[in-house]
């Protein structure tokens, strides 16, 4: 979700103004992925290294974060949609915490959705915890290390449940990956839009899933026609 300053700053708002705007656009795709059927969505919102952003836009968004899960948390209800979180959410402030435990224990038995948060969240990390945890098992003697392959570490990430996904869009025109998902992009086709985050609303989302459908996957191998 890139480009919320920018937005901010090309109206001569302060970068606030421009995520809470930005949060306008996760409901939007909220809506237009329930709309279109797609069943898991995962939105980058604050990364690992995002703290290091100035302190009073830091605080801004551990402010908004419980406020948007409050005000949208019908539509996960209504919608039997699972809230989740990937990243270190150990790390995140207790207020914010708390709201996020609140609305994922509300939600924990629905199956048919899932929404995920990337909250302190940075893919290196990921891949870093997944090696502890599975070298403590190592260490206790529940793993042999010569069973470590791609299923064991992949079951070891902060959502093995949840499969790969198809496709990745970044908006803003930057194309970077930015710590994003590594591991699990490696098939995943990357759509990338001029749209800063929020001005990506249903019509900017269908013309990025158009460009998806018009790619070829091969996962390495040839198309048979
Ligand atoms: C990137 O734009 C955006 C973020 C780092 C925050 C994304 C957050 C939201 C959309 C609001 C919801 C917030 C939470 C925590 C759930 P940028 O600020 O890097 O934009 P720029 O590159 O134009 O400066």
């Amino acid at each position: 979700m890139d480009g919320n300053g920018r937005w901010a700053k090309e109206r001569g708002l302060p970068r606030r103004k421009g995520h809470e705007e930005g949060g306008q656009s996760i409901r939007a795709i909220m809506q237009a992925g329930l709309k279109l059927g797609i069943d898991i969505l995962t939105f980058y919102a604050f990364s690992s290294e995002n703290w290091k952003r100035p302190e009073e836009e830091v605080r801004g968004l551990m402010a908004l974060l419980p406020r948007m899960l409050s005000k949208h948390e019908n539509i996960l209800h209504d919608n039997g949609t699972r809230l989740r979180a990937i990243g270190r959410i150990e790390g995140l402030p207790d207020h914010a915490r708390k709201e996020l435990d609140r609305v994922m224990a509300a939600t924990e038995s629905y199956t048919d959705r899932h929404l995920v948060l990337a909250l302190n969240y940075g893919s290196r990390t990921e891949l870093a915890d997944a090696a502890q945890r599975l070298a403590r098992q190592v260490q206790a003697g529940e793993l042999d290390p010569e069973s470590i392959d791609e299923e064991a570490l992949a079951g070891a990430l902060y959502a093995p449940d949840l499969p790969d996904p198809d496709v990745m869009i970044r908006t803003s025109g930057e194309q970077r990956l930015s710590n994003f998902l590594l591991w699990q992009l490696s098939y995943a086709e990357f759509v990338f839009v001029p749209e800063y985050w929020p001005d990506f609303r249903e019509e900017a989302f269908v013309r990025a899933l158009q460009q998806y459908e018009q790619r070829d996957r091969r996962y390495g191998g040839v198309n048979p026609c």
